[in-house]
């Protein structure tokens, strides 16, 4: 792999033994991929945030990195909301090693942004190098706006931010990026045909860690978010293309024939969609849009909520649309920054947890423990208010 003269400079320890740990990262890192030089990243997100997943020695290596991010750089989630933790049901022995977490990362001169919708805040655009973790945030860096980003651990896109590049290989070289199945979506006739979460949790067990090229739909961009995170939770995908939607679509014209064609029928995706009681519902997998604080505003208005609703979201997201929150809130359902359903201590202590999302369907129970039900939007509205 080649390296420049500052690269080695900073391998031989010159600047400081965390700079030269990051480097010897990115170098065992390129070395595997066989990458033969690196390239400039333009922002990094770190995963690795919430104490609930790093623990007390994830912690402990955090805290002995002395270096600033040579690029914006923001977080994953955290285990919980930075300011209203207490209020969220956090215990303080919790709070306190989050709370020390935090404080390393914010050494190293990461903004405290912990979300895995990143793109919200406009740190990316079209053909941008990136170094993101968080696999829905890969997901949708580079299909939905066509930036180029390989599924990085949280070690490596740290040393990436620090280092200010990654290793030129995978989704970065863009004869990597063509599609290498079709999958064809069947529309249902039910109210949950399009329900994208749910196709996506199908397709992605189909396609596996391939790059998928789906015909036959036409989601937006927040349908598009939901879709690839779910693609990316029970496949490994980290790049995905729609027909006449998504930009490497529109831009170049795939060639799929001889490509496996699967299917997605409307039998499967309903069959995931199963009537049993909850104990609490969280939406906001991955962390919600304004727009979809706007519809949850609506569905909510003049409703009172019966049993825990949480909603997700940015703080950034959350901030700039405060009206909206105050009009959820008013129904006793709760929009909670910094965190989510999946890597909060909170959400361990419900045995049965509704949610709206593929990826959260995937995940709930083996990172919470908890029985998992997957909603519309509408139908998390209703159970929460019932
Ligand atoms: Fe985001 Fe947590 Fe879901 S990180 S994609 S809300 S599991």
């Amino acid at each position: 792999m080649y390296l420049d003269k500052s690269d080695e400079k900073v391998l031989a320890g010159e600047f400081g033994e965390t700079r030269r740990k990051m480097m010897e990262i990115l170098v065992a890192l390129g070395e595997v991929y066989e990458a033969e030089s690196f390239i400039p990243i333009t922002s990094a997100q770190v995963s690795g945030a919430s104490y609930k997943t790093i623990g007390k020695w994830g912690l402990a290596w955090l805290q002995s990195l002395d270096a600033r991010v040579a690029v914006p750089t923001v977080l994953n989630p955290i285990g919980m909301p930075r300011d209203t933790w207490r209020e969220f049901g956090i215990r303080d022995e919790f709070a306190h090693n989050q709370t020390q977490v935090i404080e390393a990362y914010r050494r190293l001169g990461i903004r405290l942004e912990c979300t895995c919708t990143p793109y919200y805040l406009n740190i990316t655009e079209y053909g941008n190098h990136l170094a993101w973790s968080e696999s829905s945030a890969v997901a949708y860096a580079n299909s939905v706006l066509g930036a180029r980003t390989n599924r990085e651990g949280g070690p490596s896109a740290l040393a990436a931010a620090i280092i200010g590049k990654t290793p030129y290989y995978g989704l970065h070289i863009v004869t990597n990026r063509r599609p290498q199945v079709v999958v064809e979506v069947e529309g249902g006739t039910g109210p949950r045909a399009d329900h994208w979460g749910a196709i996506g949790h199908i397709a992605g067990k189909k396609v596996g860690n391939r790059i998928p090229l789906l015909e036959g739909i036409r989601p937006n961009r927040d349908q598009l978010k939901a879709l690839g995170a779910a693609m990316a939770a029970t496949g490994a995908v980290a790049l995905f293309h729609v027909e006449g939607i998504t930009p490497e679509a529109r831009v170049f014209s795939f060639k799929t024939d001889g490509l496996e064609r699967v299917t997605v029928t409307g039998d499967e995706v309903e069959a995931l969609f199963e009537e049993t009681d909850v104990e609490a519902v969280a939406v906001g997998c991955p962390h919600c849009s304004a727009d979809e604080l706007r519809e949850l505003a609506d569905l909510l208005r003049g409703k009172m909520t019966t049993k825990p609703f949480y909603i997700f979201a940015a703080r950034g997201v959350a901030e700039r649309n405060s009206d909206l929150v105050a009009a959820i809130e008013r129904s006793g359902a709760r929009v909670i920054p910094d965190t989510c359903m999946v890597v909060s201590p909170r959400m361990d202590e419900f045995a049965s947890i509704m949610v709206d999302s593929g990826k959260a369907l995937a995940y709930v129970p083996g990172m919470c423990g908890a029985l998992a039900r997957i909603g519309t939007r509408k139908e998390c509205v209703e159970v929460a208010t019932g």
